[in-house]
């Protein structure tokens, strides 16, 4: 079933160099004053591929010209290891040459309300805007076994219909509360990307990308850019049912 949308791969090295070339190439596209912005996804999954591309790839992008973000955040502090930013930091950010005013980290430890409000703004003032609605050059998502992204889960599909840019929310299961982008940021995106992995993801990546009809109680199943292009990238036991 591979195409050029589906890359299934347990090479860290391809994938990191995948990435590193497609932001590289769209950064050909942009104008100086410009940058690269990406949200990034949280989580586990990403930690081999930031710390892989921080150690194989730091002077292989222009980090100057990259401002990085989040797909979401847990409400917690920046020093806790449930945070999604601390995660980036310690696999990414602490290695490579970025300079701080690019980086754009949901502040867990404000009051969820007030933060969804700030990030909110700070989406409005450092996208460019497509469509109306500001608009990622790429999004980095992850799934989990619920059918859930970014924070986005199952008991809240209305986050893939509201207007707002940025919303709360609880983790069914542990109660967490999390502040996340929404359907319409995500959507109006240039290129999301899932980056998956584990055999528990296996199921619900089937029934997501096979659009089967019980797949639509998953919320990674409304990830479907307006007009921008959706990627998966999966190793081999994440794609095992295929
Ligand atoms: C988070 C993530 C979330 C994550 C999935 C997969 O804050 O946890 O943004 O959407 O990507 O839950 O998580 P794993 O990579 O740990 O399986």
């Amino acid at each position: 079933m591979a195409n050029e949308n589906l890359i299934i791969t347990d090479d860290i090295d391809k994938i990191a160099k995948t990435a590193v070339d497609y932001i590289n190439n769209q950064l050909e596209d942009i104008t100086p004053e410009n940058y690269f912005t990406i949200a990034l996804s949280g989580g586990n999954t990403p930690k081999k591929l930031f710390r892989h591309i921080a150690e194989n790839y730091n002077k292989a992008l222009p980090w100057k010209r990259i401002k990085l973000f989040w797909g979401d955040e847990r409400c917690v502090p920046p020093e806790s290891d449930e945070s999604n930013f601390k995660m980036t930091y310690d696999n990414l950010i602490k290695f490579i040459d970025i300079p701080p005013e690019n980086i754009f980290r949901i502040k867990g430890e404000n009051d969820p309300d007030e933060e969804a409000c700030n990030y909110t703004k700070t989406l409005e003032q450092n996208l460019r805007f497509r469509r109306g609605h500001p608009s990622f050059d790429l999004i980095l998502l992850g799934l989990g076994e619920d059918g859930h992204t970014a924070s986005i889960f199952p008991d809240r599909l209305d986050l893939f219909t509201t207007e707002d840019y940025c919303a709360t929310a609880v983790h069914p299961v542990t109660g967490q509360r999390r502040i996340t982008i929404t359907g319409k940021i995500i959507n109006n995106a240039v290129k999301v990307t899932f980056l998956i992995s584990g055999i528990k993801k296996a199921k619900v990546v089937r029934e997501v990308i096979l659009r089967s009809p019980e797949a639509s109680r998953y919320p990674a199943y409304f990830v479907n850019p307006v007009d921008g292009k959706l990627k998966w990238i999966l190793d081999a036991e994440a794609a095992g049912e295929l």
